[in-house]
């Protein structure tokens, strides 16, 4: 049971106000472009115009007698010290900077280094190289052909293929789809998109050669994993480098790998001995760092003629471009993908995905989306609409009907996973009566008698978030686990420290509710602290949701291990027996005399000035928590959306949330992440795309054609919850960072497709456009 504690002191289930957003919105946030340190200098990248050429020369003479330049590194350079290619998160390699040819448009070419921004960015514009042009491939289909040139001429296998990878019963599906009575499916494409965070990525790298020691300030989500990757790849003794990830603003994955421009000013301030600055413009952001997506997915359903569904069938050709730098757990090329069966009990899957290299950016980051889950909820959840249509069923029904039943948790699926937790049908049955399904239906079905398009939109999504548990979770070999550390100070005041990393999530406040609610130390008396790696315990970082799951939980067992501690301290002093003691957060009384008590505040003075004789001074514990499993947050999300015929805009009329993780740290947090994650799950519906022309010319690398929704654009969301608590969680919570983003998308694109199927429209690719539906329109023949 969670034990209700004071506003005061502000434990689980508070609204508190984020404590980190006093800085923010004074504008006394510090990010790493806010960092000036004596003597820094600033690094400038020069990158390819074109997206598959043959380099046959660098000439940097120029550029290098602009007065204030001080160097230039070339791929040449960095081939001397072994630098030339780094590792990459999927064990691939990439190149910091081009040495023989370039791979896709932006790429990094070469590196200046000049006493100020502008004195770099105008030496980069006269470093000049000579390209001879190659044949460019974009559409991965025909990088796979058997004749496609071959891009990594640095592999042995001679041709673009990555990866195969399956999962399931390749056999036992194929079966039960020979004797199907009936089967539905779909084609989709899962655009490339990018998760334009509002600061782009950057670093200060400051190495001191007197003390030998190298300092990086950087956009980090996984500080700790990038200061173990510097130390092996640079050679540099582990206890020499620190990372530190100050504010950041907006991650979403992008901040997971580490790109060239890192590595480039570290070799800098190396060479140099001064501290160097590297900072990205918008456009090399959109254009050149991790991308997200790029799946062309085919899902098939076998099904009784009732709707009750027998098999899923996935095939997937993943697009990564021109280095396999995907971010995902080692034993999972294509992530957790494999979570396609959804919320539906399939008692037979299979699922194969090939990875492909084109002349594109390298990426395949897990945008706001536990390693490719986004793109297996969206396929799942439209093929599920397009079976629907098949049986001329309710899309709602044929859910209810093949939900798994909240009394087969835990639940094994047919591709291998154990979910937790979940009531899916209570989460669809909220949000249709939050909407009003059954008037809607109505509604639509007088609507088109006049000839109006009106659709309804439902995503009924199974998240798997929280990774690891370290058995089966790795990158690059570190073991995925997560990790706090608590100091309480004799006034009874404490620290925290993570193995994770906010980037706007929150977790100065909501960590600090943790210990609150577990020791009763007032959630304003606990400051929270994260992305130091001199100070804070080891841990992997946050991306996929991970930070509930893992350092949420590795905080509330510290807690409850300094509670153990504390628990003999009040005994001592109380001259009783820790058996006669009862908690309460915030004390411990003696059983049935409850004004014979200590506060937490006295027992941590007491840790310092009367401890128990032979009891080790202080009041601290740290851990480092390997979760039992992932947690499994879901929900229903129902959408309204009208069609103009004459221009062929979508207007979402409404738009219900219903989510379920569990119990929850901070309402008005969560509800937060949620409206955040529901808005770029309507970019990437309606607008957002990073496309490429035949050349391989980058379509969307900058904001005005890759759009960014504003208040104009977006909704009023209206948001409930439901709470089936993580039974293995130690408070029972899941993760819901990504759930608005990993759900919303299919609500969007069925209530389109619904305003359409009476036309015969079966899907539509996004983003969702006027003129897509402007031109379905015409060919239909309801516009001329
Ligand atoms: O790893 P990341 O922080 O991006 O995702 P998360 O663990 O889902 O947490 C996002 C924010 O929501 C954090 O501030 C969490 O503490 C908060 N949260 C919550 O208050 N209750 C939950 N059950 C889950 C998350």
């Amino acid at each position: 049971m969670i034990h209700k504690t004071s506003p005061e002191v502000g434990g689980m289930g508070h609204p508190l106000r984020r404590k980190e957003d006093s800085r923010f919105i004074q504008g006394k946030g510090n990010y790493v472009d806010d960092v000036h340190l004596p003597g820094m200098v600033y690094g400038q990248m020069v990158r390819s115009p074109y997206a598959h050429a043959r380099l046959k020369t660098v000439n940097t003479e120029k550029a290098k007698k602009l007065p204030g330049v001080l160097a230039i590194i070339t791929g040449e350079d960095l081939a001397k010290a072994n630098l030339a290619w780094m590792p990459t998160l999927s064990h691939d390699k990439q190149m910091v900077l081009a040495t023989g040819k370039v791979l896709f448009q932006s790429q990094e070419v070469a590196f200046v280094i000049a006493e100020d921004r502008y004195t770099a960015a105008d030496a980069a514009e006269l470093v000049e190289v000579e390209y001879e042009e190659l044949p460019v491939l974009v559409d991965p289909q025909k990088a796979m052909d058997p004749g496609a040139p071959v891009l990594r001429e640095d592999r042995e296998q001679k041709n673009n293929h990555i990866f195969h990878w399956e999962v399931g019963n390749r056999k036992a599906t194929d079966d039960v789809f020979q004797k199907a009575p009936v089967k539905a499916s779909v084609n989709a494409f899962f655009q490339r998109c990018h998760p334009a965070p509002l600061e782009t990525c950057g670093c200060v790298a400051d190495f001191n050669k007197a003390t030998g020691k190298l300092t990086v300030y950087m956009t980090s989500q996984a500080p700790h994993a990038h200061r173990t990757v510097f130390a092996l790849v640079g050679g540099i003794p582990e206890q020499n480098i620190r990372v530190i990830s100050p504010d950041i603003g907006g991650g979403f994955g992008n901040k997971v790998p580490v790109y060239p421009g890192y590595v480039c000013a570290i070799v800098a301030s190396l060479t140099l001995g001064v501290p160097v600055k590297w900072i990205e413009t918008r456009s090399e952001n959109l254009q050149s760092t991790g991308f997200a997506r790029d799946y062309h997915m085919t899902a098939e359903i076998a099904a009784d003629r009732d709707g009750k569904m027998q098999a899923l069938r996935v095939k997937t050709l993943a697009d990564h471009g021109a280095f396999n730098a995907a971010a995902q757990p080692t034993k999972f090329p294509a992530g957790l993908f494999s979570i396609c069966t959804g919320s539906y009990d399939y008692p037979q899957a299979f699922c194969e995905v090939d990875g492909v290299y084109t002349n594109k950016a390298p990426g395949g980051i897990a945008y706001r989306c536990s390693f490719r889950v986004t793109e297996a909820a969206y396929l799942i959840e439209r093929v599920v609409d397009v079976l629907a249509l098949e049986l001329k069923m309710d899309p709602a029904e044929l859910r209810r009907k093949n939900f798994i039943p909240p009394d087969r948790f835990p639940y094994e699926s047919s591709l291998g996973w154990t979910y937790d937790s979940g009531n899916y049908e209570a989460a669809m049955k909220l949000a249709l009566d939050k909407i009003g399904y059954a008037e809607l239906r109505k509604e639509q079905a007088e609507k088109r008698k006049k000839g109006e398009l009106m659709g309804i939109g439902i995503s009924s999504f199974t998240e798997i978030v929280g990774a690891g548990p370290a058995h089966t979770f790795d990158i690059l070999g570190i073991k995925m686990f997560d990790s706090c550390e608590i100091r309480i100070h004799p006034t009874g005041k404490a620290i925290t420290r993570m193995g994770t990393k906010s980037q706007g999530q929150g977790h100065e406040t909501t960590y600090a509710q943790i210990v609150a609610q577990e020791l009763g130390i007032p959630a304003n008396d606990v400051t929270v602290e994260e992305g130091d790696t001199d100070t804070a315990p080891y841990g992997l970082g946050t991306y996929a949701s991970r930070s509930t799951p893992t350092s949420g939980a590795a905080t509330a067992i510290a807690a409850r291990k300094i509670r153990d501690k504390a628990k003999k301290i009040a005994a001592y002093m109380l001259e009783c027996s820790e058996n006669d003691l009862e908690w309460e957060p915030g004390k411990f009384y003696v059983k049935g005399a409850p004004s014979k008590a200590k506060t937490i505040q006295e027992i941590a003075f007491a840790a310092y000035t009367n401890m128990p004789p032979g009891m080790e001074p202080g009041l601290e514990a740290v851990d480092y928590y390997d979760p039992p499993n992932l947690t499994f947050p879901f929900g229903t999300y129902a959408c309204v959306v009208d069609i103009d015929k004459g221009t062929g805009e979508v207007k979402v009329r409404r738009f219900v949330a219903v989510d379920d993780c569990g119990n929850i740290i901070n309402p008005m947090i969560v509800e937060g992440q949620i409206h955040g994650g529901l808005t770029e799950g309507l970019a990437i519906a309606f607008m957002q795309q990073i496309d490429y022309d035949e050349s391989g010319n980058v379509q969307g690398g900058s904001f005005q054609d890759y759009l960014l929704p504003t208040a104009v654009e977006t909704p009023h969301w209206e948001t409930d919850k439901t709470c089936t608590p993580s039974p293995h969680h130690p408070f029972g919570a899941k993760g819901v960072g990504e759930s608005p983003n990993v759900g919303s998308p299919a609500a969007f694109v069925n209530a389109v497709v619904d305003a359409l199927s009476h036309l015969g429209v079966k899907h539509i690719d996004m983003p969702i456009a006027p003129w897509k539906v402007w031109n379905i329109l015409k060919e239909k023949g309801v516009i001329s």
